[in-house]
């Protein structure tokens, strides 16, 4: 319920303008963001990398309506990436992007936009010498996305994509990516969906994650395993040494400011680990989607707020 009534706020604008006109203090947002600029999300990922960990860096933004600042996000991942070519972090850090944020929902023709946009950020990321991977919003985009994805890998083979589990239709799309060259994250799911296309119990959703596992692992692709399930991880190992995968042959992922220790306890074990590492000023659809995922971090979010108030 409680979880549900997040979600619902993540997407309402008035809430939103509130909240941000009043944002929590800068410990909250901080532990989940690395800052509003890319000259400090270059800082984190300087040292993150230093210790033995990738990266993925997100411009924050979703949901625009307006082609103009589809392009102002298209021309901010443009000038990450340059950047992190020139500080020569592009072998370990990569970009994430939500096609919402580079035009995907503009009108009739967002589609076409979000695939042009999304192709100038992957020349730009093949140019630095590292990779795309889109994040997948709500299901209303599923289709959309994996179309723009089937497209841009034409060009961009390494340009990776996203199955939420507790979707239903997510172990056919498993099927479907887990194919040689293909980069595929697994992650459970943030949305707040209808059970005609989701599963709601986190047990189920549990299941289903192993379930679309199995898949990547038997497969030919390069699963990424983006969870913090303490009892998903050893399944993921498991898995990977029953298919007789090398430790190159598949990644772990986890959030920013998420199991931090565990993090670095899988890296200094031998295992691939990539960090998702958010920054920008549009962080509160992120930061509510954290909020929904553990109940702690809400009266965390609201302790701060009554602090401040
Ligand atoms: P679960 O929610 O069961 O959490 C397991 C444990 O992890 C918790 O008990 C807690 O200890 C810890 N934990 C989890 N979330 C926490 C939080 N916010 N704060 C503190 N502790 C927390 N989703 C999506 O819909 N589209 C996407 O593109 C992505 N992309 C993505 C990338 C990466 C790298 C990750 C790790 C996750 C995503 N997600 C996502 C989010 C994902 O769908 C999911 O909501 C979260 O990862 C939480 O699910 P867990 O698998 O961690 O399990």
């Amino acid at each position: 319920m409680l979880r549900q009534a997040l979600l619902s706020v993540s997407r309402n604008t008035k809430i939103k303008d509130a909240a941000t006109s009043f944002p929590p203090t800068r410990a909250v947002v901080a532990r989940y963001i690395a800052g509003d600029t890319a000259e400090q999300a270059l800082v984190v990922t300087r040292q993150l990398t230093a210790a033995g960990l990738s990266v993925s860096l997100d411009h924050l933004g979703e949901d625009t309506t307006d082609s103009a600042q589809g392009g102002v996000a298209t021309d901010a991942y443009v000038d990450l990436l340059g950047r992190l070519a020139e500080a020569r972090l592009s072998q370990q850090a990569e970009v994430s992007v939500k096609l919402s944020a580079v035009g995907q929902l503009v009108g009739e023709h967002g589609r076409e936009l979000a695939l042009a946009n999304a192709r100038k950020i992957c020349l730009a990321a093949g140019t630095a010498g590292t990779t795309v991977t889109l994040d997948m919003e709500d299901h209303t985009t599923t289709d959309s996305t994996l179309e723009i994805l089937t497209e841009l890998r034409r060009d961009f083979p390494s340009t990776g994509a996203v199955i939420q589990a507790y979707l239903h239709r997510s172990e056919a799309d498993c099927r479907d990516l887990a194919v040689a060259g293909s980069r595929v994250r697994l992650c459970k799911g943030a949305y707040d969906e209808p059970a005609s296309v989701a599963f709601a119990d986190p047990a189920e959703i549990d299941k289903a994650y192993v379930r679309c596992l199995k898949i990547l692992m038997q497969g030919d692709g390069y699963p990424m395993v983006a969870t913090h399930d303490p009892r998903l991880i050893p399944i993921a190992r498991d898995l990977a040494e029953r298919n007789r995968r090398s430790p190159d042959s598949y990644e772990f992922q986890m959030l920013h400011g998420v199991r931090p220790t565990e993090q670095q306890r899988l890296a200094n074990s031998g295992q691939r680990m990539r960090v998702y590492l958010p920054f920008g000023v549009d962080w509160y659809g992120y930061l509510v989607r954290r909020m929904a995922e553990r109940p702690a971090n809400l009266a965390l979010f609201l302790r701060s707020l009554v602090r401040r108030g």
